[in-house]
């Protein structure tokens, strides 16, 4: 039996709470968070698990073998590393930490202590991204051109961090996923509507080899809640719609041709022929992200494996993010990344 400590029990951590507790062979032993208010909550939740204000009584109890860090990004690095220290695996939120060097300094601490160290990239999970994925590798898609993503809403302002490093994450993790690469360089550009500095609107454009792109508008500042993202391929292109209760992947067999010219009409420009196929809604599973996610995770600390998104991918998306926090403080300046990685296959 799996022992599962969770620290922080705010808005996050009681859904991801909710999704251990219905994982075999796991045990969600404890919940810690420092307001009382939310631990008097947490108890009348989880009748059967300790609550507790001290974090310490987590990295204590042998009967928890791995930890889950559901609190603000300021507290990640200090908690995980806790309980890496402890002798716990630990399960940490997007964003990993909140800088790069936090991120490197848990991602050797955790290869040192032989720990599992995975990031919560939920969307990863998702049934509607495994199968862009399988629809990516099985060339269905040609080659891929672009991956354009909105994501906004009436959403939390928060004070201590901007919208990229809320809602990039998500995007980010999504893209280096889907390409298995990671961009040269990234672009971004805010603004705040608000007098505490800290941008609600932003444009990330992260630029990779081969003329690939991918953008992202993050907005809480909206009047209806997007979530829609277009994988375009050479050959088809998706339609993402996280909003969709059903038929939330739509893809379409639509494109271009380029005829190259020869001859005499090689001075003319290329035409381009339009393509305009059927459009497929294929039939996903009504899983629950965060439950396949638990599962995943309970299973790599019992069985020793690596996690799907283990620490390093997380620094990954750290990495972009600060090259953008970078560029939106330089007014859009291109901030160039170095060699690109190829992205850890774990799973
Ligand atoms: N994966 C996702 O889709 C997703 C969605 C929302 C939030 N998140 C992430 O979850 C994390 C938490 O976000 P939230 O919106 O739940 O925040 P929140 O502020 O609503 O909740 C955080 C909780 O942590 C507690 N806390 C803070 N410091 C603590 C400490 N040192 N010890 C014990 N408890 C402590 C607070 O009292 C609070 O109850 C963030 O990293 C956020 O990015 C992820």
């Amino acid at each position: 039996m799996i022992g599962i400590g969770l620290v922080g029990y705010g808005y996050w951590g009681p859904n991801v709470a909710r999704n251990f507790r219905q994982v075999p062979g796991s045990r969600l032993v404890a919940i810690c968070d420092q307001s009382p208010g939310r631990c008097e909550v947490a108890s009348r939740a989880f009748h059967h698990c300790q609550v507790t204000s001290r974090y310490q009584d987590l990295l204590e109890n042998p009967a928890i073998h791995a930890i889950i860090v559901t609190t603000p990004v300021g507290t990640h690095y200090e908690l995980a590393r806790l309980a890496i220290l402890a002798g716990k695996d630990v399960l940490v939120e997007k964003p990993m930490t909140k800088t790069v060097a936090e991120g490197e300094a848990l991602v050797q601490l955790a290869a040192e202590k032989r720990r599992i160290l995975a990031v919560d990239h939920t969307f990863l999970f998702t049934e509607a991204v495994r199968k862009i994925k399988e629809l990516i590798d099985q060339g269905e898609l040609g080659e891929l051109l672009y991956i354009d993503s909105v994501r906004t809403n009436l959403g939390l302002f928060h004070p201590d961090h901007n919208v990229i490093y809320d809602l990039a994450p998500h995007e980010i993790s999504i893209v280096l996923h889907l390409v298995e690469r990671d961009p040269i360089s990234v672009q971004a550009h805010g603004v705040c509507h608000t007098s505490n500095g800290v941008e609600n609107l932003a444009y990330v454009h992260l630029e990779f080899e081969d003329d690939f792109v991918a953008h992202f508008h993050l907005n809480w500042l909206a009047p209806v809640k997007i979530r829609q993202t277009i994988v375009a391929g050479s050959r088809k292109m998706i339609v993402y719609d996280d909003m969709e209760r059903s038929d939330k992947l739509k893809i379409y067999n639509k494109g271009i041709t380029i005829q190259t010219p020869t001859g005499v009409d090689a001075r003319c420009q290329a035409g381009i022929n339009y393509r305009s196929g059927d459009m497929l809604a294929p039939h996903l599973e009504n899983q629950e992200a965060l439950a396949v996610e638990a599962a995943h995770f309970v299973e790599c600390v019992r069985d020793r494996t690596p996690p799907l998104v283990p620490g390093e991918d997380g620094l990954r998306v750290l990495r972009i993010l600060e090259a953008a926090q970078r560029s939106l403080d330089s007014n859009g300046q291109r901030v160039p990344l170095q060699t690109p990685n190829r992205l850890s296959k774990a799973a």
